[in-house]
This record gives structure tokens, C-alpha cells and sequence, in this order.
């Protein structure tokens, strides 16, 4: 086994009117490839900080992240970072293209697409393993076989403003799924489906982890994923309790 990615001694410190505040705090472990990885705790605890992190799309305070052994802030002096210099972004989207996918807690859909075309979507905008080995009519099928799997199929051509939240929610994943991308954080995935939908959405991210070896990384509250994962994170108050 080898990690994919190493959080060493990460802080995420917001600075209130006179306090600091640790989202996170000193957090380090390891995910290996072809983990199906829980992160849990309370609300509030800093899950989402954790996942947004990872994702390279939230700067950490301090602290170090290996991601498939590219030391991801090399050289940079966080503590005196806001934003992410232009730079340093461009390397940014390159490793979270070739790397990553990532259902969000709030699902970021693009309102003037379809289902279709919103899960479609990253197949567009650059290279990733699916877009790269894909031809055209392979494309469409795994793009439908996603939409069916999400429970969707009826609702393809519809906007995201005509759908309910856990169908948005649905539409996320089949978004994250479709680069075949070897990394997928989800910030509570199943948290607005009904068990049915939660279920075979759950199994279906089980199957990816099992034939492609995708790695996943979930932060949840779901005590069924939690049970399905080999690699549990218990983090309380920005802190990690078992890692
Ligand atoms: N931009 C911000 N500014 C200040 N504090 C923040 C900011 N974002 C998050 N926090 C704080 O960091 C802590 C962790 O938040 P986070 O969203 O990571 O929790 P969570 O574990 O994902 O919770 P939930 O289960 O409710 O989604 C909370 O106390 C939150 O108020
Ligand atoms: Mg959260």
C-alpha cells in the first residue's frame, strides 16, 4: 500500500474580532490508496475544513500536504498566504484535475445545464482519465450509466432550478464520478437522500473503490458509511481523536 495523500501537523486558523479560532488543529495522517475513508465527528467539528483542505481548494494555516508524493506548499510561508498566488493556483488545477474529484456540501450545479450536460461537464474542460481514454459513444453511455445509477435517467434534460436538493445532490456525484478521477472527497454524500437512493449510490462508489480502486474520502455523520469504510478519522473540535 502507499498513501496518496499525508496531512502533516495541518492548522486551519480563522482569526475572529479578537480570537483565533482552530478550525482545525496539529492534524496529521495518512490516506492509502484505495481507501474507503470515513472522516467523523460532530457538526462543527471541522470535516468539511479537513475535506476542503485536501481538495487543495482551501489553504491551510500551517502544516504540510503530500499529495501522491508532490509536497503540495513547498517552500511557501502559509502563515503569511490570504490567497493563492496565480502562480501557485494554475499547479493547483492541475493536480485536482488529474487527481481529484469532489462532491460538495453545497453542490455548486451550473444553472443554464441540464443533467446531461452538468455531469458531462468536466469531461470538457481539460484532461482526466476519463476524458483521456473515452471515445465519443463510450463517453455517452458512461455518462448515461452514471445518471441511471444516480436515479435520474427521467430528469436528464431538466435544469438544476426544476430538481429537488437530494436530486441535486444526486447529480454532484454522478459529476464527481465521471473523470474517473483516483481521489474522490465527498462532504456528506448521502445527507439529503432517502436510503433507498443513499443505498445504490453507496454501492456504486463501493464498486469504483473495488474494480478502478478508487480512493475515497468521505466526511459523514452516516453510520452505514461508516461502517462499509476500512480507514475510520474521528476528529472533535479540530482535533483528531483516531486517525
Ligand atoms: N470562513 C470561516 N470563518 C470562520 N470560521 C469558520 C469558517 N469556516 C468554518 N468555520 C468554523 O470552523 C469550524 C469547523 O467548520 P466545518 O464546516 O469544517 O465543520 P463540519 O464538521 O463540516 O460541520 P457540519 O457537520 O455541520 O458540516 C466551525 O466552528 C465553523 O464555524
Ligand atoms: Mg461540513
Amino acid at each position: 500500500m502507499s498513501a496518496v495523500i499525508e496531512l502533516h501537523n495541518i492548522y486551519k486558523t480563522y482569526q475572529m474580532e479578537k480570537v483565533q479560532v482552530h478550525a482545525v488543529a496539529d492534524a496529521s495522517f495518512s490516506i492509502q490508496e484505495g481507501d474507503f475513508a470515513a472522516i467523523s465527528g460532530p457538526s462543527g467539528s471541522g470535516k468539511s475544513t479537513l475535506l476542503n483542505m485536501i481538495g487543495l481548494i482551501d489553504l491551510p494555516t500551517s502544516g504540510q500536504i503530500i499529495l501522491n508524493g508532490i509536497d503540495v506548499y513547498k517552500d511557501m510561508d502559509l502563515s503569511k498566504t490570504l490567497k493563492v498566488p496565480r502562480k501557485l493556483d494554475a499547479m493547483l488545477t492541475e493536480l485536482r484535475r488529474k487527481n481529484l474529484g469532489f462532491i460538495f456540501q453545497t453542490f455548486n450545479l451550473i444553472p443554464v445545464l441540464n443533467v446531461y450536460e452538468n455531469v458531462e461537464f468536466p469531461l470538457k474542460i481539460g484532461p482526466s482519465p476519463a476524458a483521456d481514454s473515452l471515445n465519443a459513444g463510450q463517453r455517452r453511455e458512461w455518462i448515461d450509466f452514471l445518471i441511471e445509477t444516480v436515479g435520474l435517467t427521467a430528469w436528464k434534460t431538466h435544469k438544476p432550478s426544476e430538481l429537488s436538493g437530494g436530486q441535486r445532490q444526486r447529480v454532484a456525484i454522478a459529476r464527481a464520478l465521471v473523470t474517473k478521477a483516483p481521489i474522490i472527497l465527498a462532504d456528506e454524500p448521502t445527507a439529503n437522500l432517502d436510503s433507498k437512493n443513499g443505498d445504490q449510490i453507496l454501492e456504486l462508489m463501493k464498486k469504483l473503490n473495488e474494480d478502478l480502486k478508487t480512493t475515497f474520502v468521505f466526511s459523514t455523520h452516516d453510520a452505514k458509511i461508516v461502517g462499509m469504510s476500512n480507514h475510520v478519522i474521528k476528529i472533535s473540535d479540530g482535533h483528531i481523536l483516531q486517525a
